[in-house]
Formats: structure tokens, sequence, C-alpha cells
């Protein structure tokens, strides 16, 4: 069963804002699918689509084949939502927390108990545990957020720009977090962000955005070859080689564009053939941000 099918899905505000248009997309258990775009682009809005919040202007989602728009109770059951404002209490601590929603999921007392402290364990808050959220820093707060999101071992988890706020060191910890949810408990995870950067380190597949409209889905590798027809090859050198196309780039770096690396070994050959000293030798390949402003041809200021 796919944990999430999108069709022909639009949202306009009462305001007029298009803010999601005609998007269709599926994602499998297990998989951790990068939702990925600018502020603005409708990577909420989508959310809260597929967690029953809003109503569609047009088309349909599913989440493990519920509706949301009528079932929302049960589409909650088998997920986890974690947004950017963490609906958590300041006045209880980590632990009384964690116990107050696994109560709202009919978990009983000596059950929820056995889970928090596992969560608590997992995600390195177990000395933290009697400590009120009041005094949590962010990236702790985001920590517990997600130990909540967990409690009633939910199917898929809805991740909303989980990381914002957080210092790099702390981001990265969320993120390995995530892989090791999805690779070890098979939980699909839908992940909102707008760093473009981070993602790239987390997930297996994307769906690039661009106000309200899907521009692409695919693996990185996908991306890369749909997006670009090349690769760019970068070699070090003591001089610039004669009668083959490189470009100078400053400080002995030349470049020249490939079109797979199974051409590299004849260029290598021609350079040492002809006396030329190499020091460095690489392939350049695209980012999901080279990808993304490719496609929209849009600069990193909209970030
Ligand atoms: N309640 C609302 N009413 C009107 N416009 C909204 C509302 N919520 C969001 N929008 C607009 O819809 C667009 C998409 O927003 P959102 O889904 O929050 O994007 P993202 O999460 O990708 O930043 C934006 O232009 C935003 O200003
Ligand atoms: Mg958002």
């Amino acid at each position: 069963m796919q944990a999430i099918t999108i069709q022909n899905l639009s949202k306009t505000y009462e305001t007029g804002k298009e803010a999601v248009k005609n998007l269709s997309l599926s994602l499998e258990a297990g998989e951790v699918f990068g939702f990925l775009g600018p502020n603005g682009a409708g990577k909420t809005t989508t959310v809260k689509l597929l967690t029953g919040i809003l109503t569609p202007t047009s088309g349909t989602c599913r989440v493990f084949d519920l509706d949301p728009q009528t079932e929302a109770n049960r589409v909650h059951a088998v997920s986890g939502i974690v947004t950017e404002h963490a609906q958590m209490y300041d006045h209880l601590t980590a632990m009384e927390n964690l116990m107050f929603y696994a109560s709202t999921f009919g978990i009983n007392r000596s059950e929820a108990k056995k889970r928090s402290e596992t969560l608590l364990a997992e995600f390195e808050l177990t000395d933290a545990k009697d400590q009120k959220l009041a005094s949590f820093s962010t990236g702790m707060r985001q920590r517990l957020s997600l130990a909540r999101a967990l409690i009633h071992r939910p199917s898929i988890l809805f991740l909303d720009e989980p990381t914002s706020g957080l210092d790099p060191e702390n981001a990265q910890r969320v993120h390995q977090m995530i892989r090791k949810l999805a690779s070890e408990e098979h939980i699909a995870v839908f992940l909102c962000t707008h760093q473009l950067r981070y993602a790239q380190e987390v997930c297996t597949r994307y769906g690039l955005m661009d106000e309200g409209t899907l521009l692409v889905t695919g693996t990185l590798e996908e991306l890369r070859t749909s997006t670009f027809s090349g690769q760019t090859l970068s070699i070090r050198a003591d001089r610039l080689p004669a009668g083959l196309p490189f470009v100078s780039c400053g400080d002995s770096f030349y470049t020249t564009s490939i079109r797979s690396e199974q051409e590299i070994p004849d260029l290598i050959r021609t350079l040492v053939a002809q006396g030329v000293n190499l020091y460095e030798v690489s392939v350049k390949k695209p980012s999901l941000e080279d990808i993304y402003f490719a496609l929209t041809a849009k600069q990193t200021e909209g970030f």
C-alpha cells in the first residue's frame, strides 16, 4: 500500500492565493521524501491537506488509503506530525509531555512510560526527562517533538521544517535520527524543508516545489540527469593543454564538460601524453541547489 497518494490536488485560499496547484505524487513506506522549495512554495499547505487540517479546493489525497477529509482521526492514528511550532507544554517536564500525548492516543500508563523512556534515550534526552520544557534549548525541543510524534508508533511522519532555528550541528543530529528511523523502523517520512543542502544528506527521493507547482520528482541521480545533460570535469595542471576543450578557471584549474565519466580516462591519457603535470582531477556533480536554481533560474536569495 502507498503511504501517500496525491492526485491533482489544488488549494486556493479565500484570499485568492493558489498555494498548491494540481499536485500529483505518491510515496512508498520506508521512503524519506524531501518536499523542497523556498518559503511560500506550498509545502505547509500540502501537509495541512494531507493531515485534514485544510480542505482541498479540488483533487484528492490519501494517507494509507484513508481520506484526511472524512477520516482525520484515523489519519492521525497512523501519522506523527512535527511542525515548526512544536505543540507541547512548557510547564510540564519532558516525561510528562510524552505521557500526556500517549494518553491522548489511549495508550495505558505503564506502556506509555516504557515507550517514553525508550524514546527519551533514543533522542538523547534521558538526563533532561524531569526538566520542564521551559528550560529546553531549541535543539532539545525539536528532539522531544520528534519523540512525541513517535509515541503512538505511526507509520508515516510528517516533518515540516524540523530543523528550522537549529545550528548546523543540531540540524545534523536531527537528520541522522530521521534517517535511522526510516531505515530501522520502515517509517515513511514526508520531510518539508527549504534547507536543500541538509535534505540532500537525508532523503531517498525528492520533489521540488515552486510557487505551488511541483517541478520534478526523482532520486538525486535522476534529477541530475534530467536537469543537466553533462557533468563538469575539473583538473589542476601546470599548463593549459593544447587542442583540448578546457577552459581556464584561474589558480591552475581548468574545466571541461563531459557527457559521462567514461570520457575521463581518454582525456587523462591525452593530457599525460602531452607532458602535462596533473595535480588534481575531479568531477563536479550538481547539488540539489544547483538543480533547483537551474530549473527555476532563481538566485540563492530566494531561500
Ligand atoms: N491561511 C492562509 N491564507 C492565505 N494565504 C495563505 C495562508 N496560508 C498560507 N498562505 C499562502 O500560501 C502560499 C504557500 O504557503 P505555505 O504552504 O505556508 O508555503 P511553505 O510552507 O512552502 O512556505 C504562500 O504564498 C502563503 O503566503
Ligand atoms: Mg512552511
